[in-house]
C-alpha cells in the first residue's frame, strides 16, 4: 500500500515542471534511506554531485554529514534524507522562493507518508522554510521545537562547516542532543 503511495509519488516528482529546474536538472534527487525512519533530515538543494547519482548528500559536504551520524552512534541507512528542492539550482545558487513553493508539497508528503520522530533541517535555508521564516540559524541550532505534531531542530549546514571549521565543535554537540532526544522518544513508546 505505502509502497505504491512512494511509487506515485517519485513518479509525480519526476515528470514535475512546476518548476525550470526540471528541465535544466541531470537526475532528480527524490530522497532516500529509510521510509519509516524516526529521523528525517532536510537539506537545501542538491548539488552537483548529488545531481550526477540522483542521490541527496554524496558529495562532500554529505561525507561530513555521514561523520556526524557516525559519531553519535546513527547508521545513515536508519534515517530518511531529503532536500526542499528535488532538482539542483544552477551552479548551486541559493532556491528561489517560487522554487521551494512549487517544490514544497512533494516533501510535506513525504513527511506525511515517513512520520518521523524529529525532523532536523541542515542548514539556515531548510531552517527558515520549515521552522521559521526568520530563523537565525547561529543562535538558535540545536535547539528544539514543536511544529505540526513534529519535533524539530536545525543544525549547521555541513557545508557551511567545510567553509568554518570553527563550528565543527558545535555540530557535535547537536548531532549529540538529537541522539538523546531520540532516545528518549523511543523508550517512550
Ligand atoms: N547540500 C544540500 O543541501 N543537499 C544535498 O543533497 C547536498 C548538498
Amino acid at each position: 500500500m505505502s509502497d505504491a503511495l512512494w511509487n506515485d509519488l517519485e513518479t509525480l516528482c519526476r515528470s514535475c515542471r512546476n518548476c525550470p529546474l526540471g528541465k535544466t536538472r541531470t537526475n532528480l534527487v527524490f530522497g532516500t534511506g529509510n521510509r519509516n525512519a524516526d529521523l528525517l533530515f532536510v537539506g537545501e538543494a542538491p548539488g552537483q554531485a548529488e545531481d550526477e547519482q540522483g542521490i541527496p548528500f554524496v558529495g562532500a559536504a554529505g561525507k561530513l554529514l555521514d561523520r556526524y551520524l557516525f559519531a553519535v552512534d546513527i547508521p545513515r541507512e536508519s534515517v530518511y534524507i531529503a532536500n526542499i528542492l528535488k532538482c539542483r539550482p544552477p551552479r548551486n545558487r541559493d532556491p528561489l522562493p517560487e522554487e521551494e513553493d512549487a517544490c514544497i508539497g512533494y516533501l510535506r508528503e513525504q513527511v506525511r507518508l515517513i512520520q518521523p520522530k524529529i525532523i532536523v533541517c541542515l542548514g539556515r535555508i531548510s531552517a527558515m522554510r520549515l521552522i521559521r521564516p526568520d530563523y537565525r540559524i547561529t543562535r538558535e541550532h540545536g535547539q528544539f521545537v514543536r511544529k505540526g505534531g513534529y519535533l524539530m531542530t536545525a543544525v549547521y549546514h555541513p557545508a557551511a562547516l567545510l567553509r568554518d571549521g570553527s563550528k565543527k565543535e558545535d555540530m557535535l554537540l547537536d548531532f549529540e542532543r538529537i541522539k538523546e532526544q531520540l532516545d528518549l522518544l523511543r523508550a517512550q513508546h
